[in-house]
């Protein structure tokens, strides 16, 4: 159920809304036949389901805080209209405690009627945009907060075709992820902080690293090899080490936010984590700096730029760094012309006042430098012998480690990146 109904009528035409890897697919497979139906209307989902999974929006407010208003609407309208047992289990990122709000707000409006009982879950969400059928599909984990035996056995019921990975639909090329998929029960409140905290902790991972390779940039060692020498040990782990503009996204920067912001309603000064949100920040600013580092004056300066998106594989332009970083650019005067192969239609309603190139060689063209903002492998394929023939000034700034320093040397390019010789 969904209240924008162009979305739901898109979704009934078989039309996934925004653009991921297989979910068109996965869409395809299942629709039609009754057993994937789309509505605006809340009371027919609710009539249907034991178990209804709560996946709306907990934006940011002003004060970092999460916005737990649909939420609470959600809860109040399902509390009124559902006449037997229901579960619903909160799938979207909230703060430790929302599940007991959500509770105490359900048996408030169901106001005592005959019959009508509710539970409330956790089971947070991991997938990453770019991956997320894949995620979904093979968790590392899954893991439910749960204050009842009816509802961890229904849960385990809904999660067995995962668990045993017996579903029938698979994304082609196969993903091989190894099993088992551990299902970790818990309570609710350790559930919600799971999901917290595993964020935090994987934006922590970033910005320590962002902060190495700034260092790096200083006494010229390499960020790069300096991540695969820490990688290399279990404990630490080779992911989240890659340096570059910083993390953007919907999920990172708000998620810190609200659980610093929670940790402090709950007189936890979690220090550690405004530091990392303060590095973070910081990592458009010093690019820009390396930007006019090498461009001296950027008013009149034409940069071509290569990604949009806050990350690859997604058409999500929200808190995109590489959004910061053109604005920042744009600031300074500098002509832009931007290419990005799926987040264009995204990037025009956020970035009305660049030009867009319909190739990343195109955007590259008679420029004094061009930028890289996110990591789409098919930039590394690029002819770079033409680029460069192509650009007025064959520089190249990579804000996210994509391309080989030596490589582009030996090609004739000038090129800078991030806490790389
Ligand atoms: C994240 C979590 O990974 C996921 O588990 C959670 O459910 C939702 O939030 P997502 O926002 O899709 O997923 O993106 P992710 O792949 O985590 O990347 C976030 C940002 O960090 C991106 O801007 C990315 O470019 C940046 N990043 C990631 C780095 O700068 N370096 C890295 O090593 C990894």
């Amino acid at each position: 159920m969904d209240n924008d109904a162009e979305r739901v009528e898109a979704l009934r035409n078989g039309k996934a809304p925004f653009y991921e890897p297989y979910l068109q697919e996965l869409l395809e497979a299942n629709n039609g036949g009754g057993k994937l139906v789309f509505t605006t209307e809340l009371a027919d989902a609710v009539k249907h389901a034991e178990v209804i999974f709560l996946c709306v929006g907990t934006p940011p407010l002003p004060d970092g805080e999460a916005d737990l208003s649909t939420v609470e609407r959600v809860s109040r309208q399902i509390a009124t209209l559902s006449d037997g047992y229901t579960l619903v289990v909160e799938k979207s990122t909230v703060p430790v405690l929302t599940g007991t709000r959500i509770h105490a707000t359900m048996q408030t409006y169901s106001r005592g009627r005959d019959g009508v009982e509710f539970e409330v879950a956790s089971n947070p969400e991991f997938l990453s945009e770019g991956t997320a059928v894949q995620d979904y599909l093979f968790p590392d984990r899954i893991v439910i907060g749960v204050e009842s035996k009816r509802a961890e056995s229904l849960l385990r019921e809904v999660y067995a075709p995962i668990v045993e990975q017996s579903f029938t639909w698979r994304p082609k090329p196969t993903v091989n992820r190894p099993p088992p998929r551990p299902m970790l029960m818990t309570n609710r409140s350790t559930a919600e902080i799971i999901k917290h905290a595993s964020n935090s902790f994987l934006a922590t991972k970033i910005s320590y690293i962002n902060m190495v390779a700034r260092l790096c940039d200083e006494v010229g060692a390499d960020v790069a090899q300096v991540a695969e020498g820490m990688g290399l040990d279990r404990r630490i782990g080779p992911h989240f080490l890659n340096s570059g503009i910083g993390f953007g996204g919907f999920c990172f920067p708000k998620d810190l936010q609200a659980f610093v912001a929670m940790a402090e309603r709950s007189r936890c000064d979690f220090g550690l984590l405004k530091k990392v949100e303060a590095v973070n920040q910081q990592c458009v600013a010093e690019f820009i700096t390396k930007v006019k580092k090498e461009l001296w004056v950027l008013k009149g300066k034409r940069i071509g730029v290569w990604g949009l998106a806050f990350k690859a594989n997604t058409d999500d332009m929200r808190f995109s760094p590489a959004a910061a970083v053109v604005e920042g650019l744009l600031e300074e005067g500098a002509e832009i012309r931007a290419y990005d192969p799926c987040a264009m239609d995204e990037a025009r309603k956020e970035l009305p006042q660049i030009e867009y190139a319909d190739s990343a060689e195109t955007a590259a063209a008679d420029c004094d430098a061009l930028v890289i903002l996110t990591e789409w492998p098919e930039f590394r394929k690029v002819d770079l012998m033409s680029l460069r023939e192509k650009m007025l000034r064959p520089l190249i700034l990579d804000g996210r480690n994509l391309l080989d320093p030596k490589a582009l040397r030996d090609l004739g390019f000038e090129y800078v990146s991030i806490g790389r010789p």
